[in-house]
C-alpha cells in the first residue's frame, strides 16, 4: 500500500537516501530540512526545524491538509555532541536535548491527533547503538538517544489502543555527515584541559570507526522494507557484527566486565 511519509533531516546522510528511495518505490514523501535547498525530485520539501516549535506545527499541518492524513513519521533528524562532560559548554548540551530528543518529542506531539483520527499510523524513532549504552565523550550524544528509548517505550503503551506502532532503528556506524557535524559541537580542549589526553585516544577510535563505517544506502534499503512491513518488529540493530554483538552480551556480561570490554575498546587508561 503506497503511505503518506513525513521524514525529517532529508538534506543528508540517511534522511536524504531513505526519503529518494521512499519517493522512488511510489509513496509520497515530505522531507524536512532547516535551510535553502537546492532540490529537484520526487520527494516534497518542507522547511522546519526542530528546535521551533511553530516551524513544527506548520510542517505537520502543511501534509494534513494536501493529504488528508500521514501513516508514517519518521524521526530522523539529529545531531551528535562531544567532549568531556565536565567542560561541555552549557549551550551544546542544550542544543543536543533540544534537537534530538525534545524536537522529536514535539513533532510526535503534532503527528499523534491525526494518526488517533485516522485510527492507524507508524512512527519510527532513531535511536543509535549509544541509546543503549553510555558511550565515553559522547555523554548528551548517548543521553539523548536513551532519552528516545525510554520516551518510545512509554508511547508504545499508550498509543496501542489507536493503532499506532512505534518502532526504534538502532544504527552502528555510518558514512554520513554525522561526523563532520559533530566536529562543530566539540568541547573545547586544550593542553590545560585535565580530560585532553584521554579525549584525544577516545576521539581517535571513535573517528577511526566511524570512518569505516558503512553506506547510509543500506540502512536506508532496510527501512523501505521497515515501512512497508504489516508486522514490524519495536527494534532494529543495524550495524556491524560486533556492534550487534555488543547489545547482546551487554546484556548477558556482568555490568563490570562489560564496562572493562568498552574501555579497552576506547582506550580509557
Ligand atoms: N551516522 C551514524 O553513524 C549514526 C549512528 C547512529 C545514529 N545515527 C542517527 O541517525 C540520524 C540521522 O543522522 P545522519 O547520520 O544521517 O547524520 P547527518 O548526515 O548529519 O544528517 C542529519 C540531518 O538532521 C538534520 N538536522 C540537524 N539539526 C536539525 C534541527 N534542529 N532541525 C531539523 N533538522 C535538523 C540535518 O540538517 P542540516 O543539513 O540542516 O544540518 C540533516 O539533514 C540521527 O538521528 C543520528 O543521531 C547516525
Amino acid at each position: 500500500m503506497k503511505k503518506i511519509i513525513l521524514i525529517t533531516g532529508i538534506s543528508s546522510g540517511f534522511g536524504r537516501e531513505t526519503s529518494e528511495l521512499l519517493a522512488k518505490a511510489g509513496h509520497t514523501v515530505y522531507g524536512t530540512v532547516r535551510k535553502n535547498y537546492d532540490y529537484k525530485g520526487p520527494v516534497n520539501i518542507l522547511k522546519m526545524d526542530l528546535i521551533d516549535a511553530l516551524s513544527i506545527r506548520n510542517a505537520v499541518l502543511t501534509v494534513v491538509q494536501k493529504e488528508g492524513r500521514i501513516d508514517t513519521l519518521i524521526n530522523n533528524a539529529g545531531i551528535h555532541t562531544g567532549g568531556p562532560i565536565e567542560t561541555s559548554p552549557d549551550e551544546n548540551i542544550r542544543l543536543q536535548m533540544d534537537t534530538n530528543f525534545l524536537g522529536m518529542v514535539r513533532l510526535t506531539m503534532e503527528v499523534l491527533p491525526q494518526m488517533r483520527k485516522q485510527g492507524s499510523g507508524t512512527i519510527i524513532n532513531f535511536s543509535s547503538i549509544g541509546g543503549l549504552m553510555g558511550l565515553p565523550f559522547q555523554a548528551f550524544y548517548s543521553a539523548s538517544k536513551f532519552s528516545i528509548e525510554g520516551f518510545s517505550e512509554a508511547l508504545r503503551m499508550e498509543v496501542k489502543q489507536f493503532n499506532i506502532k512505534i518502532i526504534l532503528i538502532n544504527p552502528g556506524d555510518f558514512l554520513t555527515n554525522n561526523t563532520s557535524n559533530r566536529k562543530h559541537f566539540l568541547a573545547p580542549t586544550g593542553p590545560e584541559d585535565p580530560y585532553n589526553e584521554q579525549f584525544k585516544r577516545t576521539l581517535d577510535v571513535i573517528e577511526k570507526n566511524e570512518s569505516k563505517g558503512w553506506d547510509p544506502v543500506i540502512l536506508a534499503k532496510k527501512l523501505i522494507k521497515i515501512v512497508d512491513c504489516k508486522n514490524p518488529r519495536q527494534r532494529y540493530i543495524i550495524g556491524s557484527i560486533e556492534q550487534w554483538l555488543s547489545v547482546i552480551i551487554k546484556k548477558i556480561l556482568p555490568g563490570k566486565v562489560f564496562r572493562w570490554i568498552l574501555e579497552d575498546y576506547y582506550k580509557i587508561r
